[in-house]
């Protein structure tokens, strides 16, 4: 693991340097960043936004008990009218995690914030160059977790409130296989991974406080375990053309592999071989042939308990089991 020990430049928001996306991709690096002292991300403020939030763009979950045959049973639901002070002490007292997707298209603050930080990586310009950031807030209840997954784009964390444990993996076997990257790929489901226990002896291990955060290697597998502590936290998101051409091999060698009975042998992110699979994954898209292999989103099926913090109200739609992506992080 690699720390940036930079002290925070006066007017900067995180000790980030044109150094640190090199650092990232060769093993997490931990830095500091000023965001959870700035009045932006108090409380308050996270209160605020939820007020604000469109209900397309967010998605809160309860983490329930064990279902039928030891299998979790997570269900999406709704604020029921909150407002964002109450949802916050909702998340606080029960084992809810909400997601605040795209941010930075619904905020000006966050879009300032997300631009800014990606400009201290210089990960805005050669050689870097990339492009497509998002930026998302979580807020989860003390203890809850994300299970071990993978995300295809570049992936950061910073913690705001709360604390919490990562995990994170290296992108190679056994913690990572190709076939698991390319079931994701086609899926859009970060998760299904196989995880075992003797893999943590792999992995970095960081407790995040406010004011640190991390950036990690593409594809890192990785999983989280929050502290007795609400957690808010910020994932940021990002593309580069290296990124993009390893997604287009993941989903064509998904194809290969699953619809054709053929086991890929190359990752070759140039070549008239990429050229053909860039070719045949954007066929498959074209004709629509992808969007069977996704499952369709979840159902909402509680909302939020007005009178008990913390508490659903069932909306008498039926419960899917296992989980979903869009936890984030
Ligand atoms: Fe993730």
């Amino acid at each position: 693991m690699i720390f940036a020990m930079d002290r925070i430049a006066p007017g900067a928001l995180s000790a980030l340097t044109p150094h640190s996306p090199t650092q990232w991709q060769q093993a997490p690096l931990l830095f500091q960043h000023r965001l959870h002292a700035d009045p932006r991300f108090a409380l308050p403020a996270v209160a605020g936004l939820i007020d604000r939030y469109p209900r397309r763009s967010y998605s809160i979950v309860h983490m329930g008990e064990q279902g039928p045959e030891g299998r979790r049973v997570w269900r999406e639901g709704d604020f029921g009218g909150l407002d964002g002070a109450r949802v916050l002490d909702a998340i606080e007292c029960g084992r809810l995690w909400l997601n605040l997707r795209d941010g930075h298209a619904l905020d000006p603050g966050l879009d300032a914030v997300m631009r800014g930080l990606f400009a201290e990586a210089g990960a805005l310009a050669p050689p870097v160059s990339s492009y497509g950031h998002r930026l998302g807030v979580l807020v989860s209840s003390p203890g809850a977790q994300v299970y071990y997954h993978a995300d295809l784009p570049g992936q950061g964390l910073l913690q705001l409130h709360g604390r919490k444990r990562i995990y994170i993996y290296p992108p190679r076997l056994p913690f990572l296989s190709e076939q698991g990257l390319e079931n994701i790929a086609l899926s859009q489901l970060e998760v299904g991974l196989e995880y075992r226990p003797e893999f943590d002896r792999e992995a970095v291990v960081l407790d995040l406080e406010p004011g640190q955060g991390v950036f990690w290697p593409l594809n890192s597998p990785h999983r989280i375990e929050n502290h007795d502590s609400l957690n808010v936290s910020m994932t940021l998101e990002y593309w580069t053309q290296p990124i993009r051409r390893s997604h287009m091999i993941n989903v064509a060698n998904g194809i290969l592999r699953n619809h054709y009975g053929r086991a890929p042998r190359s990752r070759r992110l140039d070549g008239p071989s990429f050229y053909a699979k860039a070719a045949l994954q954007a066929l498959w898209r074209r004709t629509g042939r992808l969007e069977g292999q996704r499952r369709a989103a979840r159902p909402i099926d509680f909302r939020l308990d007005p009178d008990r913090p913390g508490a659903i109200l069932d909306l008498g739609t039926p419960q899917n089991e296992g989980q979903r992506d869009g936890q984030g992080a």
